[in-house]
């Protein structure tokens, strides 16, 4: 954990690292976020004993219930979105006996008032020592009534200390962002205000920070000396699952970059602060995103929006346009890919390449670091000639939490060829602790008056001038293109091209159990999947387009990871189609003869091609996998 409080000095008991007393009041908390991520989290503190005694929940929301209902709801809630292996009732009696419900109209100040009592009565009973916690789990517009109305209402009046945690989007521009900022500013100190942002909750984005900076191995290398380019990924398989009214006034932009990938930016790529003081930290994030080139929108941006697709069991999927709260015709990106350049000593000519979708092939957040690639001159006259690549360093933020190395090593026996391997740290396997909502650290440091892992508005601004001509460009100039990319793919084609045209691509990481859906690779040995896996080079074909022709000479195979080809004869007709999970162009790899059949992409395709000289190196101990693999290229060439 990053945050240095007093409390959580190691040289302090259990009852010292408590949170400090308050009431907690939550507006919008007869809301999804309120029971699926706040409660859960709150009960996850309570479990590990971190809150005290003196603390108590009010939320507030428009709708009528009496605290009996609320309690009810959080209650049946709880059972269903609790991260924990098992659940421990007393800590949810303690918890839930701390909850209280008031209903009332945001813009009415009698109800201000009246909370106002009822935050005054519980604090009294439980002994929050006059401390406040606002939470705005409520739509942005709303914001800045909120805390008006709470200012008029005297809450700066109350004995102990006020915070207020104001979820995203913060703005919906830079022109609101600053609006809000002043807004809030005019009645509230910064160091009141505690502006969200989840992805700081993420034990894994926290680590970015202890990565490099706990190890004095990375920061001498952590430069254009030694670093090629970049690649942060926010891959999700998700549409907008029943969120298509707010969505479509946000895309991804708005939604995903501006704020939590702009946050793992600043993390990757910032100077080492001087201390992990919250304003340590948050001058040199500020200070990275300042140096943030601003984006030639026309050259160095890709946007997207998903079609209909199908699910790797087959069901068909909706495309955005036809998602509920959708309009027909709407424009709204749910993918881009950016190239940004960062002008400072550290980062001058290392490309950053930023990527966020829905819909996609697979749920991942990855960061790729990729280094500058060793000279090749010490292997030039053995069998390693030509196969060095660039040594790459994965953070896997989520659903993997892991680090992992990818190397070369020397293949056993006599002869010199090498082989990517990697060196990985897995969460799982280092620590027992149970996975939380990422909401525990935040609300933690926010009741501790940590403001370390939240934004300060420098920053949101920031995040917003770097933002801010993608979406001017986008309004004035409507996507004609869009749904281009299908869903379950990796995104759209002008995404791969952002990068082949710098000679680079998508490190898209595969696991072996995507590779196990073919029926060859299923009882493969988890040795050979895995060196697979690091040999895979990833190629997007929109759908129409031909791979290769008959006749053609070529050895590369590929494996389709998404989409669909058919498979052409000489004579112009399709006589096969191949799906997910299958492989083509083992033939020539395997007979060393010309292609034998025209392959084209029946639907937009997410292949993976396995060069010939790398199967060569990974199938070596595997002569079984081979064997069948020679036998489905001989069935195939006897049907052509
Ligand atoms: C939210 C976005 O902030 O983050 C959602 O509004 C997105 O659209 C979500 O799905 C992703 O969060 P996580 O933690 O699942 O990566």
């Amino acid at each position: 954990m990053i945050v240095t409080t007093e409390s959580q000095n190691p040289e302090l008991s259990l009852k010292e690292q408590i949170a400090s007393p308050c009431v907690m009041v939550i507006f919008g908390a007869s809301g999804d976020l309120c029971k699926r991520l706040l409660m859960p989290a709150l009960y996850n503190l309570a479990c590990d004993g971190l809150l005290p005694e003196g603390f108590a929940i009010v939320g507030m929301a428009t709708s009528a219930r009496t605290t009996e209902e609320f309690r009810a709801n959080q209650r049946e809630a709880i059972q269903k979105f609790s991260t924990r292996k098992t659940f421990d009732q007393a800590k949810w009696d303690w918890l839930e006996s701390r909850l209280h419900y008031t209903a009332g109209n945001f813009s009415d100040p009698a109800a201000f008032a009246n909370l106002k009592t009822i935050v005054q009565d519980v604090g009294g009973k439980f002994g929050s020592q006059g401390n406040t916690l606002i939470y705005l789990a409520i739509s942005n517009s709303l914001f800045e009534l909120v805390t008006t109305q709470l200012d008029e209402g005297g809450f700066k009046n109350l004995p102990g200390w006020i915070r207020i945690i104001v979820e995203k989007p913060f703005g919906k521009d830079l022109q609101s962002a600053r609006e809000l900022n002043k807004a809030l500013l005019s009645r509230w100190r910064e160091d009141q205000i505690y502006r969200i942002d989840h992805y700081l909750g993420k034990e894994t984005v926290q680590n970015l920070l202890t990565f490099r900076f706990a190890n004095g191995i990375f920061e001498p290398l952590w430069n254009k000396n030694h670093i090629d380019h970049i690649q942060i990924s926010v891959m999700e398989t998700v549409g907008v699952e029943g969120r298509g009214g707010y969505y479509d006034t946000s895309g991804v932009l708005r939604d995903m970059i501006q704020n939590h990938m702009f946050q793992m930016l600043a993390y990757v790529c910032m100077e080492a602060p001087a201390s992990f003081s919250a304003d340590a930290i948050r001058d040199e994030k500020a200070k990275l995103l300042h140096a943030v080139r601003i984006p030639d929108v026309a050259h160095d941006t890709v946007r997207g929006q998903y079609g209909p697709g199908v699910k790797s069991d087959g069901t068909p999927t909706l495309g955005y346009r036809e998602e509920p709260s959708v309009p027909p015709e709407s424009r709204t990106e749910t993918f881009a890919a950016l190239k940004l350049h960062l002008d400072n000593w550290r980062w001058e000519g290392v490309p950053v390449y930023l990527r966020s979708g829905k819909s996609l092939w697979k749920r991942g957040t990855e960061i790729v670091i990729q280094f500058k690639k060793a000279p090749e001159v010490l292997f030039r006259d053995t069998l390693a000639a030509g196969t060095i690549r660039s040594n790459l360093l994965v953070f896997h933020i989520q659903p993997d939490q892991a680090v992992e190395f990818r190397v070369h090593a020397k293949r056993p026996g006599p002869l010199m060829s090498l082989q990517k391997v990697d060196m990985r740290f897995d969460y799982s396997e280092s620590f027992e602790a149970s996975r939380g909502t990422g909401y525990e650290v935040l609300l933690y440091s926010a009741m501790n008056g940590d403001a370390t892992l939240f934004s300060r508005s420098d920053f949101v601004e920031a995040a917003w001038r770097i933002a801010q001509p993608m979406l001017d460009k986008w309004v004035s100039t409507p996507a004609d293109e869009f749904p281009n990319y299908s869903t379950g793919t990796w995104g759209p084609r002008a995404a791969s091209e952002l990068l082949t045209r710098d000679g680079r691509y998508w490190h898209e990481i595969v696991n072996r159990e995507v590779l196990a859906r073919n029926a060859i690779l299923k009882d493969a040995s988890p040795i050979f999947l895995h060196n697979l896996s690091l040999s895979l080079t990833p190629l997007t074909i929109d759908a129409g387009e031909t791979i290769f022709s008959a006749g053609d000479t070529g050895r590369d195979m590929y494996y389709i990871c998404r989409g669909e080809v058919d498979v052409i004869g000489t004579d112009g007709k399709s006589f096969a189609k191949l799906g997910e999970g299958q492989f083509f162009g083992e033939i020539s790899l395997l007979l060393h003869e010309p292609r034998t059949a025209t392959i084209k992409a029946a639907r937009q395709c997410a292949l993976f091609v396995l060069k010939h000289e790398d199967y060569e190196r990974v199938i070596k101990d595997f002569p079984k996998v081979d064997a069948e693999l020679r036998v489905l290229a001989m069935a195939r060439k006897a049907r052509v």
